[in-house]
Order: C-alpha cells, then structure tokens, then sequence
C-alpha cells in the first residue's frame, strides 16, 4: 500500500480540536502554582519626569506583596541591538510617552493588583511639549542601513538609465507624471490574545509562559535585559493567539514581571488589559509617503520616485522601508527612492502584517491607478505593460514569477472586462458600484533553521523545530513535511514547537517560517532515515544485523533488505531503543545574490459606496497568488483571506489616531474598529501552483503577509471608480466620500 503525501491537500490543523476544546494551554492559562498577580501603572504625562510617587497607600491595600517604582527599582540591564524596547522601565524618573510604564503592583490577586495600582498617586514635572506630528517634523533621516539588523538592501537608492543625469531630469523628460502625497496614522495589531507572561525562576533559571513569534529569539533578548546567559531563560509558547508582528519584541510588561517573579523568589503573571496592549505592545507607525511616476502616453514607466517619512517612537524600534514593493514591482529605467524617518514622543512602534510593503503598495499601487486614469489605459494593461521580468534595482532575474498570469486568472474569474473606466457609472439603487485591482508583493526569505525528526518504537514520528504558530498553522506545515518526507502518514506524526529548548527555528516574521523551515525537517528526516539504517546494520539484535547499510532501503516506515522487511517501530523494539533521531540545519546558498525572490498576487475588489452617506462597502474580492508549492492548500487559503481581510481593514476601518497631547485616541476595540463578519464578503482566493525550486528543492515560498500587500489600494482604487473621489489618507471613511 502506499501512502498519500499531504502535500498539496486541504488538511486541518492538527491542534485544532485542542484550540475549539478549550484543551490548548495559552500563556495566560499556563498552571504554575504559588503564583502572584501584577498589574501595570502607567504614566498620565506625555513628557517630563516624575517627582514623587506616593505608594504607601497602595502597599497597605489588602494582599498587596510589593509595589514597584523607579524609587523602588527592579533589577534590569539596557543591551543594544536585541528585540526589545530603547527604554528600560523604572530605571529613571523620566517619561518618555503618555502610559509608559512607571510603576507594578504585585498582589495576591489580580483584582488587589489592579485596585492597589490606582492608589498610587504620582506627581510630575511636564517638560515641553511631546512631538507627535511626522508631517509637522518630515523631512527625517533616512533609515540608517544597518537597522535591520542584517545586511538588508539599502535604505536610499537611485539607478539612473545611461545618459539621464538625475531622477528630477527623468521624471520633468515623461510626457505624463503623476505625483501623490499619502498619510496613515498609527494601527494596531489587536491580536485576539493579550499580552500575557508568567515568570517562574527556579535555581537561577527561568521560565517564563508568553507568546512569542520567536521563542529562542525572545528568550535570547529577556535574557540579555535580565543580566543572565540565555541558555537560562526557557521560553514556553505552545500556543499564540494571533501576532501580526506584534509578539516579536520582548515589551517592557513582560520584563518587569520576570524582574519582579526573580526578586519576590515567587512566579508572577501578569495579563495587560485591552487598553494597555494598544499602547504598551507596538502599534504600526504613522506614515507620510509620496510617489512620483514619470511615463509614456501610452502609460510606459520612465521613472519611479518614492520618499517616506515614518514616525520612529523615541522608545521602541522597528525601522520602516515601504519601498520594498516599489524597488522592485515594475520595469523602469529610473528608480529613486529614500525612506526616513523622524523620532517622536509616542509609545513604541513595532513591525505589523507586512510592515513595510503594505503601506508602500498601498501608495504605489494608488499612484498606478492615476496613471491609469491619466494615461486612459486600462489599470491592468498598465501593468502588463510594465511588467518586470528583472529586478530593476539589481538587475537580478526572479527565481521563479508567474505575477502575469496572476492578472489574468483573476481577471477572469472576477469579470474585469465588465468594468467601466469611467468612475460614477455603474449604478445600483442607491449604490455606486466601482471596480479596482491592485500587485501584491512580498519578499521570499529564507534563514537558516534546525529541524529534528524522531522516529519511536511505539509507531509514531515527530518532528521538531523551536518555531512559533500563531494560528497561521505551522504546527500542521511541519506535521505534513514530515509526513511527506518519511512516506507515512499523517496521524503518525506528531509536531512540537513554540519552546526554545528545541533545536533552533527561525522567528514567525517576515512570512519566513514555511520557506526556512520545510528544508530543514527534510534534511532531518533523511537523517533519520539514515540513523534508523545504521541502527538496523550495526545492533547485533536488529534482523539486518551484519548487513551492508546500501543493501537496506527505507519507503514508508519500513525498513527492506532480501525480502524481509520490517517496520521502523518493530526495529526500534527489536533492538530496545525508544527512538532515533536525527537533527538537521539548512540555510540557503549563493541562489540568494543571483535571483530575485518574491511571492506575487493580484487583487481585485469590487466595491458599492452609498450615493447618499457615502458609505461604502467591500461587495467582492478576487486574489490570484503564486506562492510557489502549497503546502496545505486549507491554511494557504485562511491566510490568503487573514491578509485581504487586513487590508480592508487597513482601507477602511482601522486608525488609531495621535491626539496633540500624545495620546493614542483607540484604545478598545469599540472604538478602533478592526473588519467583522458583516464587513467582508466572499473572496476568492485561487493559487497558481509553479515550485520554486530556486528557491528551495521543494519550492514553498513564504505567503503568510502576501496578501495583506496590496490589497488597500484594490479598495481605494475600486472606491475611486464608484465614485471618482481618489482618497490618500487612510483610512477611507465615509465623511471623506461626501
Ligand atoms: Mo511580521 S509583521 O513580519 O511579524
């Protein structure tokens, strides 16, 4: 009998009657016993420094075990260069930000944490007023080329064609230009799963329960700011309820409870509320952009210019490049762009669904409809017309790029043909019906990743890597590679991740899980099959016995040799072993300075916005994506729709904007409105299926943020054609369209 490879098929997520049984153990329902309660204070200032904190009060409330104070310190350590936050809490008198942290009450329970916090009183010298404005502050400094942490591409760049002396001189020698300026105020991730963290020390080691995107890479920076050797710190994050980048860093809530879990010799935990996860745990920064296209009349791109100015909190990092998709989405012969960014008094910025190549698109992309309009081509015939089939930054072909075919499909299946290139004429009652379609783009990554797989004598396989799963499904990816790579079937295996003492995995950012991970547990498991051959040839109980390893061949979980055969478990209890393993690492290869890689889709939406309050609504969406190999077609589908579904938040519906006194306004999910059910209508997701195998041997490209790229200007461009109101500050909300 042979057995059916995973790959490809629609497979459910294995942990997921644990996730609808209540049986999953996220960090907040961890069971630690003799566990204390925190609760955060926060300052009510914007900027200045503390003079006094009165917490005698607090400290004699009931069950109340310490109160935390930059008077009354905890023992931290700045470090540069880790993912955590510029500041370190309650080490000075100054406030840097409206609800920084300045103050933790440890109690005995929860409630007594919380009522014992709001019995601090504290006093405050205001110093200035806190700079909250990117616009007021633009031009900033471009983004030096280091912050990323790797040598990532530049920051600024321009390549001229042969003869043209400056991008001004390509831009003022196009017949037609089109120039927008774009704004965006801070989003949040609302991630479904607050912050939560329980401490535990024990010896001088620590573990602490949380959600991480990076379970190692988290572990390694709590370390560094506890002052201990990271090998003590040991991350436990079976489950996260959603990221969106936003679980990468270690925040200052995290770092004060496992500083106080150490100093009390108690576990502590501590769940920020609803309120303090919108400020204290990152938010998308604000954002100033402008496009200039230069081009032909028949809508031939001369020359791409693209500057931004991002807001960089004065707390917390996370540089912002929105060119990534420009530098690279279409054939042009001039390409400028500078991305810098301007420091702030606001609370700390932090990476969020597609970080970079969403906002950029989103401007891109709009800009590209205008030049549609302008030109009077048809904005998917601008696109094919300057399709990029080498990198126009570097001249690189693509590993593998089938965005063309993208266009078409979806065209197809969503009747851009039907569409009218003139806005305000198609008409449905009190509806005004538009159409309009956007690229997506996303760099495909991969990092270096470990991976084990264990066979076991009782039948069963599983497979390893020190990854994180956000509800993305990475526990399933590794299930079914591992699966696919031993020729067993998939109830045999079973996936362990989201704990850093497994062999080293790469964090879940930047979409590059599936692409670094999938060698590495195929590496492992070839290993393994290996290790089980010379088991089987060299221990004096196995029936191969004596045999020359080459004479032995694994399919399927068997082991074969003259005839006989035998299944690994029955090996494995022959020879009394409990198991065999083999852990193995990848990392990519010299293909990474000769291609360009990127994931591509298409998106086109059609909208209807109310002639009369100028409502409008998302009514259909077609996404055609090329992904390379899919790995299980149920959750490449989920995600497909996870990102469209933000990006239609990020067209209409999410801001949290930044009041005078450096507030953020939002602060609940009542009043910073994320899409719902009645929101989004069907979409259509369809995936090309071409293997990239230049990118890997078994060709999966990184999908999890694609779709989030792009998809805001298919709204923006889909309102302008129901209404012929171009909108470029985000997000578009009905006052804007009357
Ligand atoms: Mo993601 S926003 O790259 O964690």
């Amino acid at each position: 009998m042979t057995t059916t490879s995973p790959v490809g098929a629609e497979i459910d997520r294995v942990e997921g009657r644990a996730k609808v049984t209540g049986a999953a153990r996220y960090a907040a329902d961890q069971r630690v016993n003799g566990k204390a309660y925190g609760y955060l204070v926060q300052s009510t200032i914007g900027l200045g420094s503390i003079s006094s904190m009165n917490t005698a009060q607090a400290l004699a409330a009931p069950g109340v075990i310490a109160v935390y104070s930059p008077f009354n310190p905890l023992k931290l350590y700045a470090r540069q260069g880790d993912s955590a936050e510029r500041y370190v809490p309650l080490q000075d008198d100054k406030v840097r930000f409206r609800g920084q942290i300045i103050g933790l009450v440890v109690a005995e329970s929860f409630e007594q944490a919380r009522d014992a916090a709001a019995l601090v009183r504290t006093q405050y010298r205001e110093e200035g007023h806190p700079r909250t404005s990117v616009a007021a502050a633009a031009p900033g400094t471009t983004v030096p080329s280091d912050a990323v942490g790797y040598p990532g591409p530049p920051s600024k760049n321009t390549v001229l064609a042969p003869g043209v002396a400056s991008i001004d001189d390509a831009l003022r020698d196009s017949a037609v230009t089109v120039e927008s300026t774009f704004y965006q105020d801070p989003q949040n991730h609302c991630a479904m799963e607050p912050h939560a963290t329980i401490a535990e020390w024990r010896d001088g080691r620590l573990t602490v329960y949380v959600g991480a995107q990076g379970p190692q890479q988290y572990a390694a920076a709590l370390a560094g700011r506890l002052g201990v050797e990271s090998d003590r710190v040991h991350v436990v994050s079976p489950y996260v309820g959603g990221g969106f980048g936003g679980k990468y860093k270690v925040w200052n809530d995290a770092l004060v409870t496992a500083a106080a879990a150490r100093d009390l010799g108690r576990p502590v935990k501590l769940v920020v509320s609803r309120e303090q996860a919108f400020i204290l745990n990152g938010h998308r920064p604000a954002l100033q952009q402008t496009v200039k296209l230069g081009a032909s009349h028949d809508g031939v791109l001369n020359a791409v210019w693209h500057e931004t100015d991002s807001e960089d909190s004065v707390v917390g990092y996370c540089p912002n490049l929105p060119a990534e998709v420009t530098r690279a989405l279409y054939k042009t012969p001039n390409l400028h762009f500078d991305q810098r960014q301007v420091t702030l008094d606001l609370p700390p910025i932090s990476s969020m669904r597609a970080p970079w190549a969403t906002p950029g698109a989103f401007a891109l992309e709009t800009a590209m409809d205008e030049l549609a309009v302008k030109t009077g081509v048809d904005p998917l015939t601008l696109r094919l017309r300057n399709y990029a089939t080498t990198s126009p930054e570097t001249g690189r072909p693509w590993s593998s790029k089938h965005l063309d075919e993208c266009y078409r499909v979806g065209a197809e299946r969503f009747g851009w043909a039907d569409r009218s290139p003139v806005p305000g004429t198609r008409v449905d009652g009190e509806w005004l019906v538009g159409m309009g379609m956007a690229s997506g783009m996303l760099s495909a990554t991969r990092a270096p990743a470990s991976a084990r797989v264990r066979f076991r004598d009782d039948g069963t396989v599983t497979v390893a890597s020190a990854i994180s799963d956000l509800g993305t499904g990475a526990t399933t990816m590794l299930a079914i590679v591992a699966a696919d790579a031993l020729g067993v079937s998939l109830k045999t295996v079973s996936a362990e991740l989201g704990d850093s003492a497994l062999p080293p995995g790469v964090p879940a950012i930047g979409s590059i899980v599936t692409g670094s991970t999938v060698p590495a547990v195929q590496a492992a498991a070839r290993d393994a099959i290996t290790a089980l051959i010379t088991l089987a040839v060299q221990d004096a109980a196995s029936p191969f016995h004596g045999k020359n390893s080459t004479d032995v061949h694994y399919q399927e979980g068997r082991l074969e040799a003259d005839g006989r055969s035998v299944s690994f478990a029955q090996l494995l209890r022959a020879v009394g072993n409990p198991a065999v393993e083999a852990i193995a690492t990848t990392a990519p290869g010299a293909e990474t300075t000769r291609y360009a890689m990127d994931s591509f889709a298409a998106h086109f939406c059609e909208v209807r916005v109310n002639r009369y309050t100028g409502e409008p609504r998302v009514s259909r969406f077609t996404t055609v994506v090329d992904v390379g190999r899919v790995v299980n077609a149920k959750a490449l589908r989920s995600q497909l729709v996870g990102g469209i579904i933000f990006g239609i938040g990020n067209a209409l519906l999410e801001v949290n904007a930044i009041e005078d006194n450096g507030r953020l306004a939002n602060s609940s999910l009542a009043d910073y409105l994320v899409p719902v059910n009645a929101d989004i209508p069907a979409i259509d997701t369809h995936w090309l299926d071409y293997p990239d195998t230049v990118f890997s041997e078994f060709g999966s490209r990184g999908m999890g943020e694609l779709t989030t790229v792009g998809s805001s200007a298919a709204v923006g461009n889909a309102v302008y054609n129901a209404t012929g109101i171009r909108i470029r500050d985000l997000p578009i909300t009905l006052d804007k369209l009357i």
